[in-house]
């Protein structure tokens, strides 16, 4: 056997017995590395006759191609079983049944107030209404004036305003004090038709067993040439028979004064609260849960449209007042406390989002 057969014998073997990348550089180092065995070789060349090139040249470089070509596969298989092994390791079992509850059962449950804020969006949406939203520091001008609330309104004091200080051009924020200012934003911002639902964190200066600082409200806001009042009623009821959950409801529309709708109503659900629960759906008593009406032609106005062409409705309701009325908890403070044994007891799995198709809650 020649030199070169040799050699080649040798480097292959090698190859072959390398067991990593690592090793396997560590090979073409020795092979082919500038001070390499075939590196080496192919330097001799160069002191050759021209007869003897002739034969040893083409010896030697397919020795370089097959020892080149070898050390390729070899690199290819290793990437191969590379990636075999992680397929094989990081493969998920989709037929594993989702885990509904966190690991520990005191950690990471879902706030009432942001189950409830998801129940109602889920609902609305499935009757078509988009999403909207505005900012908790809010222009008195859309929290108030465009609301047809002038600043001397007696509706303002009702309000328990947070005032801010006025900016340099003397206009002045307040906390909003409910989300109705996102009507204004919207009507401002986007032409009509409008249907949308409005969740968020609003404020006023009051404090006691069903008042807090910071509370939350849904509101929702339909404007069009057609809607009427029928369609509130008809969209009101809907909506109490899917976020309580009961094949039917009966509402009671008691005239009321908002001053951004007229007319305006607040609603008042039947239930029966004999028991130690309420139960919505039947019984003697009423219980409010909303206010509405239709919106006021000034506010239409205000926000540039023309009152005699668009005419549509608005409700707005305390999100925090129905999650304590449908899950039975009787302090609105707790929920702002964080106290995690209350969350434990009241709190929602994060796993479950609430749909009309696969249900609210479960
Ligand atoms: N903004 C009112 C409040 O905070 C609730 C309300 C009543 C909203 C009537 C409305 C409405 O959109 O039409 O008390």
């Amino acid at each position: 056997m020649s030199d070169i057969d040799s050699l080649e014998k040798e480097i292959m073997g090698a190859i072959a017995a390398s067991g990593d990348d690592a090793a396997l550089e560590a090979v073409r180092v020795a092979a082919l590395g500038k001070k390499g065995s075939v590196s080496e070789l192919l330097k001799t060349l160069g002191a050759m006759s021209a007869d003897e090139r002739k034969v040893k040249g083409p010896l030697i470089n397919g020795l370089k191609d097959r020892v080149t070509a070898a050390l390729a596969d070899k690199k290819e298989a290793f990437a191969a079983a590379a990636l075999q092994h992680r397929l094989e390791t990081e493969r998920v079992d989709i037929t594993l049944p989702v885990r509904t509850e966190p690991l520990d059962p005191g950690a990471g449950r879902l706030h009432p107030v942001g189950q409830v804020t998801d129940e109602i969006i889920a609902i609305f949406a499935d009757m078509g209404f988009q999403l909207a939203d505005g900012p908790d520091i809010e222009l008195d001008d859309y929290n108030f004036t465009k609301l047809n609330i002038p600043p001397e309104h007696p509706a303002r004091q009702m309000h328990d305003t947070f005032y801010m200080r006025p900016d340099a051009n003397g206009a002045r924020h307040v906390l909003r004090t409910h989300t109705s200012a996102v009507q204004i934003r919207h009507m401002l911002a986007q032409k009509p038709p409008y249907r949308i639902i409005v969740t968020g964190r609003t404020y006023r200066s009051d404090s006691d067993q069903t008042h807090t600082p910071m509370f939350h409200q849904v509101e929702g806001l339909v404007i069009d040439e057609s809607t009427h009042m029928g369609h509130l009623k008809w969209t009101l009821e809907e909506f109490c028979k899917a976020f309580f959950e009961v094949k039917s409801v009966t509402m009671r529309f008691r005239a009321s004064h908002f001053p951004f709708t007229e007319p305006s109503a607040e609603v008042d659900i039947q239930c029966d609260r004999s028991g130690s629960e309420v139960k919505f759906g039947q019984g003697n008593d009423w219980l409010e849960i909303l206010g509405c009406g239709m919106v006021h032609p000034k506010v239409i106005a205000n926000c540039g449209l023309d009152p005699s062409r668009y005419q549509g409705f608005a409700f707005g309701c305390g999100v925090d007042r129905m999650a304590m009325l449908k899950y039975g908890m009787p302090d609105l403070r707790a929920f702002f406390e964080s106290d995690l044994r209350w969350l434990k007891h009241y709190g929602f799995s994060l796993l479950e989002q609430p749909s009309l198709a696969g249900g609210l809650t479960r």
